[in-house]
């Protein structure tokens, strides 16, 4: 687990040397994107709760600093939180520096926290805000809600902004009402939250979105994926713009069909808008015979090509499954990574799009710890 350690600093000594050799300019270099190998983040004390963490999220700042954070299962009380830790060169060392806290509930933040830099000024929320949605769940699971908040200031301090949707109690059987795993972006300049819904009798679990031109009032429920099979379970909304104008989204679809009887097949949709994938035709994600499951998270880097490179993660994998023809469905390629496959592991395209970071809370039921790597993009 610490195999990569040796070789990072080498790296970080050679750029203290080019700084060292660049005066009299003295300004502080900053860190160039480089590779990172399965460096650990966070090992929570064995007091924590099974899985201990689970379902990690980066977002990255202007200034190239990266922040983290995951499902932490703290003993409660006091209530469950998002912890936010820190990262100023490039995903190799990472210290403790904030915390969500549910401020509206008494309940925690409990599941799904998802991290994202606002592009654009939205409503009173200004460019460069960094926001944080989330499941808060009470101890005894009974109630979900999706709420979110924002930070000002470089993810030092948080406040609620709105609540984007409440269900009943955190249980996936079908029947049960929770909401789930929300995903935000801006598109067409509105905040679009995505999240999965148990909510719709006709559905045993869809994905949908709901807009706000402020942050802080969401519009309609509109379906993404919601299939007439009943039973079926289309979940994990996660979404790359594509060079052609297109959007991907990727999803979990739990009962869908595919070759290999996987519980929890990835396919993906590409629509002309992020805001009409339910008039998309859903796609298998089938690499030459190999079927990827549960929990998927896709991106897009320009780097590797016209097309650039689509790589998506799943929870069955430690490889990563790579596209360079703009989703195309016979050309996904399995390419090996130095990360764990993890639950819900996440992706991000670094500055220098080449690199790509991977980071993961570790597996369902397990007794997890936070890591990440860095690698170059395997296609380039
Ligand atoms: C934005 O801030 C102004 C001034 O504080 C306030 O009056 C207004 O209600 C806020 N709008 C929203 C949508 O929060
Ligand atoms: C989606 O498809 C429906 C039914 O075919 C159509 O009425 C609707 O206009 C389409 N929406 C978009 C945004 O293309
Ligand atoms: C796909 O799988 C078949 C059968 O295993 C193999 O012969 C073929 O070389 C593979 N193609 C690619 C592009 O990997
Ligand atoms: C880019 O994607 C298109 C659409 O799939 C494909 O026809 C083309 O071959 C791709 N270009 C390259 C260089 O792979």
């Amino acid at each position: 687990m610490f195999g990569g350690r040796g070789f990072s600093t080498g790296l970080v000594l050679a750029t203290t040397i080019l700084c060292a050799y660049s005066a009299p300019a003295l300004e502080i270099r900053a860190v160039a994107d480089h590779a990172v190998t399965f460096q650990t983040i966070y090992v929570p004390p064995a007091t924590y709760n099974t899985p201990k963490t689970l379902y990690a999220r980066t977002v990255q700042l202007a200034d190239g600093t990266l922040l983290a954070t995951w499902e932490n299962y703290s003993p409660e009380p006091p209530m469950v939180y998002f912890p936010i830790y820190r990262s100023t060169d490039k995903g190799e060392t990472w210290t403790s520096f904030s915390t969500v806290q549910d401020q509206v509930n008494g309940w925690g933040l409990r599941y799904q926290p998802s991290l994202y830099l606002l592009p654009q000024t939205i409503g009173n929320l200004t460019k460069g805000t960094i926001l944080c949605a989330g499941n808060s769940i009470p101890t005894d699971l009974s109630q979900t809600k999706i709420d979110l908040y924002a930070s000002q200031d470089s993810g030092a301090t948080w406040s609620f902004v709105s609540s984007i949707a409440s269900g009943g109690a955190a249980d996936p059987s079908n029947g049960q009402t929770p909401v789930w795993e929300p995903f935000l972006m801006v598109y067409d300049n509105q905040l679009v939250a995505y999240y999965s819904d148990q909510r719709d009798p006709a559905h045993g679990q869809k994905l949908v979105h709901q807009v706000s031109s402020d942050g802080i009032t969401w519009g309609a429920i509109v379906d993404d994926v919601a299939y007439p099979t009943y039973s079926q379970r289309p979940g994990m909304t996660t979404i790359a713009p594509l060079p052609n104008g297109q959007w991907i989204v990727t999803y979990e679809y739990g009962g869908g069909p595919n070759p290999r009887n996987a519980g929890y097949p990835i396919y993906y949709r590409i629509s002309p808008s992020p805001l009409t994938f339910n008039n998309a035709t859903g796609v298998l994600l089938n690499a030459n015979g190999t079927i990827p499951s549960s929990s998927p998270y896709v991106v897009w880097s320009p780097s590797g090509g016209v097309n650039g490179t689509i790589a998506v993660s799943a929870n069955s994998h430690s490889q990563i499954f790579v596209n360079t023809k703009l989703g195309d469905a016979s050309s996904w390629v399995i390419y090996s990574t130095p990360q764990a496959a993890a639950y819900s592991r996440h992706l991000r395209v670094m500055d220098d799009p080449d690199y790509l970071l991977i980071m993961g809370g570790g597996p369902l039921g397990g007794d997890n710890s936070v890591t990440d790597s860095v690698m170059k993009l395997p296609n380039l």
